[in-house]
C-alpha cells in the first residue's frame, strides 16, 4: 500500500511539469473522509487527452506514452471507498480531487507529508499553498509569504529547509491532535 503523500508528490510533479506558477494542495480529514485536492494554473489538457489519462487500459502498457500516476491515485481512492475526479481546461489549469474513507482497511496511510512539502521548496519552483486540516483544526503554509520574509535567502538552503521542516512538523502535530492519519 503506497502512502498518500507519495501519490500527492506524483500529482504535484505533473503540475510542476505543466508549467504551473501556483499550486494549491488541500489535505482535509473530516466526517470520516480524507479528501486531497491538487489545483494548478498550468497548461491544462484537452478533453480528448483527459479521457485517456485516468484509464490505464485505453492503450497497452508498452505503447502508453504517459505514466501511471493518475490511474494509480484513482485506484487508491476507489479501493478505499472514495472517489476520484479530474477537471482540466487548456491554458487555464487542472484540478485533481481524490477522497478516501478514513477507516477503510484498504486506505493507504498519509505518510510523510512534511517531506513531500519540503522537497518542493525552491527559488525556481512554483509557489505552493498547502492546507492541512483535521476535524476543523487547520494549518496553511504559503510559500509566497515565506518568499517575502526570506528577502533573497534561497528557499532551498539547508537552514530554511530545516526551519520549514520544524514549522510544519510542530503545526501538523497540533492539527493532528493525537490522531495519526
Ligand atoms: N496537472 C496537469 N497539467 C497538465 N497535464 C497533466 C497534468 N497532470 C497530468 N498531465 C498529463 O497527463 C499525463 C499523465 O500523467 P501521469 O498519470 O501522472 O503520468 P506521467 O506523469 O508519468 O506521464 C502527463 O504525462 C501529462 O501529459
Ligand atoms: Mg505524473
Amino acid at each position: 500500500m503506497r502512502e498518500l503523500s507519495l501519490h500527492i508528490l506524483d500529482i504535484v510533479e505533473n503540475s510542476v511539469k505543466a508549467g504551473a506558477s501556483l499550486i494549491k494542495v488541500d489535505v482535509v480529514a473530516e466526517n470520516g473522509m480524507i479528501t486531497v485536492t491538487i489545483d494548478d494554473d498550468g497548461r491544462g489538457m484537452s478533453e480528448e487527452f483527459l479521457r485517456t489519462v485516468t484509464d490505464p487500459f485505453t492503450t497497452t502498457r508498452t505503447t502508453r506514452k504517459v505514466g501511471m500516476g493518475l490511474p494509480l491515485f484513482k485506484m487508491a481512492a476507489e479501493t478505499a471507498g472514495g472517489k476520484f475526479d479530474i477537471q482540466s481546461t487548456e491554458g487555464k489549469g487542472t484540478r485533481v480531487t481524490a477522497s478516501f474513507e478514513t477507516d477503510n482497511i484498504d486506505r493507504a496511510p498519509l505518510g510523510d507529508l512534511v517531506s513531500t512539502i519540503v522537497s518542493e521548496l525552491g527559488d525556481d519552483a512554483p509557489d505552493f499553498v498547502w492546507t492541512y486540516r483535521v476535524d476543523g483544526r487547520e494549518f496553511v503554509f504559503d510559500t509566497r509569504e515565506l518568499r517575502r520574509q526570506l528577502d533573497g535567502v534561497p528557499m532551498d538552503s539547508p537552514e530554511i529547509v530545516l526551519f520549514v521542516r520544524d514549522l510544519l512538523t510542530e503545526n501538523f502535530d497540533i492539527v493532528n491532535g493525537g490522531t495519526i492519519l
